[in-house]
């Protein structure tokens, strides 16, 4: 089995500077939309955080289990606590609209422990669990949330999401330009979790780049 280092193809006293490069370079070379596999994807982040923590998971999926940093700890749809289920990835999601309505900025960094203070409806910020395979929406409608869409096949912005911390798969893409995407944007209807934690600000459809991609909404959009 190969050491943490190993994976990052860094000396073991190497720089912070030297390991959040590799890290940048391994997460880009092993992703799953750019030629990688989840495996090695997961691989890559378990032994940076291996490498940063200094904690020996298991196994390389292990990291995936620990319990989102700050926050609430309300369970979207009653589901079971995650912590017991490998496959699994807890999403924290915020509604857009909250940040608008307050007058906040996506670039900031606190949006998710400053939505922690307010008495928020769940429909608008909470948790709930991704299983295996499941796409982003596809987990937040089987918990009854009611998350914008329209065409469900990568080709408008309706569904849009923006990450804020963890990964969400890019498999079809047919309206985001790079720019876009450089910005952290993913499309929720074919985007499934590659990390065991998400944090996301959902419909974001209306951001000044995004709004001009949209369909015609969806009934329930
Ligand atoms: Fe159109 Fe997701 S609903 S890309």
């Amino acid at each position: 089995m190969e050491s943490p280092f190993e994976v990052l193809e860094i000396d073991p006293d190497a720089s912070e500077a030297e390991i959040e490069r590799a890290y940048r370079r391994r997460i880009k070379e092993t992703h799953p939309d750019l030629g990688g596999t989840v495996e090695e994807f997961r691989a890559v982040k378990a032994a940076y955080e291996q490498v940063k923590t200094g904690e020996v998971p298991d196994d390389p999926r292990s990291v995936s289990h620990r319990e989102p940093a700050g926050g609430t700890q309300r369970w979207g749809g009653g589901q079971p606590d995650p912590s017991d289920d490998s496959e699994r990835t807890v999403v924290e999601y915020l509604d857009f609209e909250v940040i608008v309505d307050r007058g906040w900025d996506l670039s900031d960094g606190d949006l998710f422990e400053k939505a922690a203070t307010l008495d928020l409806d769940p429909a608008d910020h909470g948790r709930f669990v991704v299983e295996e395979d499941e796409t982003l929406l596809a987990a937040a409608e089987r918990h009854r949330y009611e998350w914008p869409y329209s065409c469900r096949g990568g080709a408008c912005a309706n569904c849009a999401v923006t990450v804020l911390e963890g990964e969400l798969s890019t498999p079809v893409n047919h309206v985001l330009p790079e720019e876009i995407l450089d910005r952290d944007v993913r499309l929720s209807c074919v985007g499934e979790p590659l990390t065991d934690e998400l944090r996301v600000v959902f419909n974001v459809k209306h951001l000044p780049d995004l709004d001009e991609l949209r369909l015609p909404p969806h009934p329930a959009d």
